[in-house]
């Protein structure tokens, strides 16, 4: 029987070719894999029809939409993960639930092999091959652009030899990966790293300079997911993409930075998560009422380790999995409304109020009638700075003085 490959496809002109390029170069049929996570543009159908007619055997094609919104961006949410303090993670947790879907395709066709359009300098290699050798470890991987030298010029001439119907005269200075989430940016005119992005780069959010009128709106948790929009039950899913439309117009989401990728190489990356961090912030700010604070502290560095794990292509990891279950555990009470302005190119909290909040106004108050026994806070910090004290007696008596 002959050899069968799956191929994560885009229907863009790379993987299109790579379907004809794998089978010249290997001898196998092409299964060609389309996974919507809410990146927009072509429909499903479309894609099914071109992966057919540039020579895939069969055409797979999913509607991951809701499945990447409550599987993978709402733990992403419940962790306020932040790569390096800043990227919301977009392709890396795209690259988990694609891989899912090519595991289980290749089960359906009988497929051997995965194929993917990485190429071998970034981090989606790592994801793509690390989740199928932990959901398939009998499957084996492959990248036409790493692999079989597939080029950009090869691509094209491929294409145009062939005839497959693709676009390959126009020529995207960019290299894009975009979903629900967000949307990544890099090479071209951005990796000199002095020159600042131009207006053309940007797609999901407006420019912050020139923001229409501040948008005000109440985000509504229950433990942890946003469950209510200005008072209208949403989907997480629905969450995020009115928040990418009303946070993008206000500009709100645009990151620019270099980051350390798990291959070693510093990169300059655009991104744009209007929804994404305008979720963050709001549940953040949730957190800050409804978290004890022993557990919210040693969840940001719980945090920083699973926005590690997931970039590094962790992540159906064990720690990631015993990380996931300490994050739900401290989701249990973080319900509430949070009140947030998106305006020029900022989210801002005004409001908080929740049933399981920690926030005690009698404790807090400075007017008449709080309950905080003041007078106790006079041995307390007796006690708290007995250690320090002693240490600092021994070294001046140590050094003499
Ligand atoms: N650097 C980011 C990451 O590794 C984004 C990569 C997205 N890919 C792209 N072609 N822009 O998660």
């Amino acid at each position: 029987m002959t050899e069968r490959i799956v191929l994560a496809y885009s229907g863009g002109l790379d993987t299109s070719v790579a379907i004809g390029w794998i089978g010249e170069a290997t001898g196998a049929e092409v299964i060609a894999v389309a996974v919507d996570v809410g990146q927009g543009g072509e429909s499903l159908e479309d894609i099914r029809q071109r992966a057919l007619a540039c020579g895939a055997v069969e055409a797979y094609v999913a509607d991951a939409r809701d499945e990447f919104a409550n599987e993978y961006a709402m733990p992403t949410l419940k962790a306020n993960a932040l790569y390096q303090g800043h990227y919301p993670l977009v392709s890396a947790i795209s690259r988990p639930v694609i891989v899912k879907h090519l595991v289980k395709a290749a089960r359906e066709f009988g497929a051997t092999t995965v194929a993917h359009g990485c190429t071998g300098k970034g981090n989606d290699q790592v994801r793509f091959e690390v989740g199928i050798q932990t959901l398939g470890p009998d499957l084996k991987c492959i990248a036409p652009v790493r692999d079989l030298a597939l080029t950009r010029d090869k691509a094209i001439a491929f294409a145009e030899a062939k005839g497959l119907p693709i676009e390959t005269t126009k020529k995207n200075p960019y290299s894009i990966d975009q979903n629900v989430w967000g949307r990544a940016v890099e090479t071209g005119y951005l990796e000199d790293i002095w020159n600042a992005p131009t207006k053309d780069i940007y797609d999901y959010t407006a420019t912050p300079e020139f923001p229409p009128a501040p948008d005000e709106v109440v985000i509504s948790f229950h433990q942890g997911v946003p469950v209510a929009i200005d008072g209208v039950k949403v989907s997480p899913l629905q969450a995020i993409q009115e928040l990418n439309r009303r946070a993008g117009a206000q500009g709100v989401g645009r990151i620019d930075v270099v980051e350390d990728r798990l291959v070693g190489i510093k990169s300059r990356e655009i991104y744009e998560a209007p929804g994404a961090m305008a979720l963050i912030t709001a549940h953040k700010h949730l957190e800050d009422i409804t978290i004890e604070r022993e557990q919210a502290r040693f969840k940001a560095s719980v945090s920083q380790r699973w926005a590690e794990l997931v970039y590094d292509g962790q992540w159906f990891s064990p720690l990631k999995r015993s990380l996931d279950a300490f994050i739900e555990d401290t989701q249990k009470y973080v319900s509430g409304d949070i009140r947030m302005t998106m305006h020029g190119g900022q989210a801002i909290v005004n409001g908080r109020r929740s049933d399981t909040s920690l926030y005690d106004f009698d404790l807090a108050t400075y007017d008449t009638g709080d309950t905080f026994d003041q007078s106790q806070a006079k041995g307390f910090i007796e006690l708290w700075g007995m250690s320090s004290k002693v240490a600092s007696t021994r070294d001046q008596r140590a050094s003499g003085k």
